[in-house]
């Protein structure tokens, strides 16, 4: 079934069972890859809210999560400027530190608080999004977890938003093209 947001409809795209698997997929490998460490999880607010709290009921290391929240964003564009709205005051120097963001588009936000974390000098830092848009992608660095690679299209639900609307979808949709 369509949804309508706003002026925009969306069409399901992802389902809660499948993202549910992947999440839990994501979890596995953090916990092999990470086994008798301690790691530190930073969720990008807000998108983040429903990946971090899902990912983090299956993770069993030793573990902390705290928040960041950067803005760039308005409407279905990039603003192209990233502005910090809650920084970092967690102590995360020597320490194995993941980064977890709804999605990973152009990779800008992520650069931004990529490097504001590695300013701490951590131990280790490694990216898990849920959501991946290669074609839009233009770092460097690596996102090493990711759910799913999806195409260029706006997409919303599961803690992802069309200008605030729209988070709390336990479903992901996409923008409908007409
Ligand atoms: P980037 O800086 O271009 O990688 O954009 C990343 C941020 O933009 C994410 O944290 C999301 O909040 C937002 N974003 C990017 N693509 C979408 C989308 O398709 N739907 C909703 N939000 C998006
Ligand atoms: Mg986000």
């Amino acid at each position: 079934m369509q949804i309508k947001v706003k002026d925009k409809f969306f069409v399901p795209y992802l389902s809660k069972e499948q993202i549910e698997k992947s999440v839990n997929a994501i979890a596995i490998q953090i916990n092999q890859d990470y086994k008798d460490e301690e790691v530190i999880f930073i969720g990008v607010l807000n998108g983040v809210f429903m990946f971090a709290s899902d990912l983090l009921k299956n993770i069993k290391l030793d573990c902390k999560i705290c928040f960041t929240k950067v803005s760039s964003y308005q409407g279905t564009q990039s603003t192209g400027k990233v502005k910090n709205l809650i920084g970092i005051n967690e102590d995360l120097k020597g320490k194995n530190v993941i980064i977890l963001e709804d999605i990973v588009d152009t990779g800008l936000t992520m650069r931004h608080v990529r490097k504001q974390i590695l300013d701490l000098e951590p131990k280790s830092l490694e990216i898990a999004a849920l959501i991946f848009k290669p074609e839009s992608f233009k770092e460097e660095y690596n996102v090493k977890y990711r759910g799913f690679d999806t195409p260029n299209d706006f997409i919303v639900g599961y803690g992802l938003d069309y200008d605030g609307y729209a988070r709390e979808y336990p479903d992901i949709y996409i923008l409908k093209n007409d």
